[in-house]
């Protein structure tokens, strides 16, 4: 296609999962599943989270990549390339606002997790007052502006280099890296006092949760936000994959990587917290991470640069996760306006940067203007649950329902097996993706807005 000469492609299919994985892992596995699991009371969490992933984000994922490979373009284009003169470019549109508005909070929390690495390395966090000093620190909207601001620089820089050179290559390094870290962590946490009852509360369901609504929403939502979906990120990754790919072993791969750090995490901030006297999992809030792990960092050996190594690779796992939510407005504006990529990265990063305002300021004394009146509820954590409670599965139920019974299924069945690729369970993901995926978000959403 004549149209797409100009698009980068990935260097290599291991090049494409490990960006795609890039994508995917991030704050949402090490500071957002964590948690999510706290509020949601521990193991009945993980269980209806590992289904959300299993039967729905799964065959979402397939048709995400599916959509990006048959079109190669942003998610606007690609709708309207499969279906011209329909509505259903605006599905891309809404991705393409979902990609600013949860940068616009994520690029805060990264900002946070960059400014860590100085705080554990120069040991200026002090082992006994871990919260109090997260909530003097974020207290502080001008550094949490000036800190954003250089996460998003980061991002754009990345972006500029365009698909290959960027995005490939932070990644190869970065996630083996960081899934040994996590790894040690993991088994250092495992033999502190009071692990044990860390364990059970994420290992053994409190069943009386299981049909709490707020719960399941949350859980549906951490899932598709972990797996980077339902916004046409994955789209857009699978709009740069080669067409001699297998499109099926490639979501297998992501979904299992992200589910894997995800849990691992899980395997660390319960046991070390735990081990903490008087500790509640569900008064953490986004605080968690920041005020458990610099605790388990002290009681190892060589504490402090074990804990810089870990923010660094928590900065970095971010970045790679910036990089595609940046992406797809950034595509948008590339495939569908034709501008050129330095003209979109620098406006999109902008109109970012500005929105990122409310929640940089809105953790503390500056709070004025990220405090929501009325509503007892800060700016990020609003934004939180708009994106990715709803607009992501909203955004996943209609790409289901587009690949489903618009384009339908044996149109995507062909795009897959393209150059003699293999579909296992082909008709397994047909059920799925026509029947149980539009079901069951939209079952979810409602029984969540109802009561
Ligand atoms: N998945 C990333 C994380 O877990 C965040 C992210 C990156 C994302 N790209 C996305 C979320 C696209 C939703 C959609 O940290």
């Amino acid at each position: 296609m004549a149209t797409t000469a100009h698009r980068g492609t990935w260097g290599s299919k291991a090049g494409f999962i490990l960006a795609a994985a890039g994508s995917a892992v991030g704050l949402g596995n090490i500071w957002g599943f964590p948690t999510q699991v706290g509020q949601g009371g521990g193991a009945v969490f993980v269980l209806i989270y590992l289904a959300c992933v299993l039967f729905i984000c799964l065959p979402i994922m397939v048709a995400e990549l599916v959509i990006g490979r048959r079109a190669q373009l942003d998610p606007v284009g690609s709708f309207s390339l499969i279906r011209p003169g329909s509505n259903w470019w605006l599905v891309g549109v809404l991705g393409v606002l979902a990609g600013a508005g949860i940068l616009s909070f994520y690029s805060v929390i990264a900002g946070w997790s960059l400014a860590y690495i100085w705080f554990t390395a120069s040991g200026a966090v002090s082992p006994d007052a871990v919260g109090a000093f997260f909530g003097d620190f974020t207290a502080n909207g001008p550094l949490s502006i000036g800190l954003t601001l250089v996460v998003l620089g980061a991002t754009a820089a990345v972006l500029v280099g365009g698909v290959q050179s960027g995005i490939e290559r932070v990644t190869k390094v970065m996630m083996p890296a960081l899934i040994g870290l996590l790894l040690i962590l993991a088994i250092r946490a495992a033999t502190l006092p009071g692990a044990a009852a860390g364990l059970t509360y994420y290992l053994k369901p409190d069943f009386s949760r299981i049909l709490d609504p707020a719960v399941i929403n949350a859980a549906l939502g951490q899932a598709f936000f972990s797996l980077s979906l339902g916004m046409g990120a994955m789209l857009t990754y699978g709009s740069y994959l080669s067409k001699r790919e297998s499109i099926v072993t490639a979501a297998c791969w992501v979904v299992a990587l992200d589910t894997g750090m995800a849990l691992l995490a899980g395997f660390i901030i319960f046991p070390s917290g735990f081990s903490i006297e008087g500790f509640d999992p569900s008064a953490g809030g986004p605080g968690l991470i920041f005020a458990v792990l610099p605790r388990l960092f002290a009681t190892l050996p060589g504490g402090q640069l074990v804990g810089a190594a870990f923010f660094i690779l928590l900065t970095m796992a971010a970045l790679t996760s910036t990089i595609s939510l940046l992406e797809v407005p950034v595509a948008h504006f590339i495939d569908v306006h034709k501008w050129t990529r330095r003209k979109a990265v620098l406006l999109v990063t902008t109109g970012v940067f500005l929105l990122a305002m409310p929640s940089a300021l809105g953790n503390g004394a500056v709070g004025a203007l990220g405090n929501l009146p009325g509503l007892g509820v800060d700016f990020m954590t609003m934004m939180g649950t708009v994106w990715n409670d709803f607009a992501l599965p909203i955004g996943g139920l209609l790409t289901a329902v587009f690949v489903g019974w618009v384009w339908r299924v044996d149109q995507a069945i062909e795009e897959v097996e393209l150059h003699g690729a293999s579909f296992p369970a082909r008709r397994l993901w047909s059920v799925l993706i026509r029947y149980v995926c539009p079901v069951a978000i939209s079952v979810i959403i409602v029984y969540t807005i109802v009561s």
